[in-house]
């Protein structure tokens, strides 16, 4: 466990760590993103294509997350934020709300006390006062359990939306100048990202996005500014972490330049 292997202190991700899963022989470790972003999407469509109906699939994608989610760990990243939710999937059938609630909620029953051994550190970003009581109570207490550990920050997105999340920026921004606490010269890219539900984790270099569509679907739209895509036709639920290393590899190949000129 990463709390027994590593001593519960984050180190950087600068050599092969011994003793590792195979599946990792063709990571850079010297070039793996700090920060990954996924768009989880799909598990409607694998569902269907096995003639079960679209829960299941997000049934399904939640052991993926899981299996992800330790891969992460293994790779010693230092932030994984995950879509599991938006501000727009309020729009789909009664039945179907009601069953995400319902996984999110059996997911922080089963999964918290792992995670926290796994000395991962989660935090919900969205707007935690649409989702039902119960569940905003869990959120709560397992972003307390786990506000210490020094681990991965797990950003899990729920009722989640970037423009939504920048309007509230803007506002807090604004109430702030309004009191004079500072002036508007003084809103700064800095002032803003400690606004953000994000605050504190670094910017994201990577976005994934499964199921073939390639589009950023309003997700962390100030974080990815300068991230590099992966879109893959793979459904959620077969994202193996087998998958998630070839889009390390992809991201290790790439020339990111920040609008400067190459870095190769
Ligand atoms: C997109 O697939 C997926 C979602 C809207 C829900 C994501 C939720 C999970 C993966 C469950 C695990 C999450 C947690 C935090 C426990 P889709 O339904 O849009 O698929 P489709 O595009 O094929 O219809």
């Amino acid at each position: 466990m990463w709390k027994k292997i590593f001593g519960g202190s984050k180190p950087a991700a600068e050599k092969k760590p011994s003793g590792m899963n195979p599946i990792y022989d063709r990571i850079n470790w010297q070039r793996l993103p700090r920060h990954v972003a996924i768009i989880m999407d799909g598990n409607g469509r694998w569902a269907q294509s096995r003639g079960m109906i679209r829960t299941a699939g997000h049934k399904a994608g939640v052991k993926t997350l899981k299996n992800v989610l330790k891969a992460a760990i293994d790779l010693r990243l230092e932030a994984l934020t995950v879509y599991a939710f938006s501000t727009e999937n309020w729009k789909r059938p009664r039945p179907e709300v009601d069953f995400l609630m319902k996984l999110f909620s059996e997911y922080l029953l089963k999964e918290l006390e792992e995670m926290n051994d796994y000395n991962v550190r989660i935090r919900f970003i969205g707007r935690r006062d649409g989702m039902p009581e119960g569940l905003q109570r869990q959120m709560n207490e397992a972003e307390e359990l786990m506000k210490h550990n020094t681990g991965i920050r797990f950003n899990v997105a729920a009722n989640y939306g970037g423009q939504d999340e920048l309007l509230r920026a803007a506002r807090s921004l604004a109430k702030k100048v309004a009191a004079g606490e500072f002036s508007a010269e003084d809103i700064d890219a800095e002032a803003m990202e400690q606004e953000l539900d994000t605050a504190g984790d670094p910017p994201v270099d990577l976005v994934i996005r499964t199921s073939g569509d390639q589009r950023l679907s309003n997700f962390l739209l100030w974080q990815s500014a300068y991230a590099e895509f992966y879109f893959t036709d793979v459904n959620w639920p077969d994202f193996t972490p087998e998958c998630f290393v070839d889009a390390m590899v992809d991201f290790a190949g790439r020339d990111r330049r920040f609008g400067g000129l190459t870095n190769k």
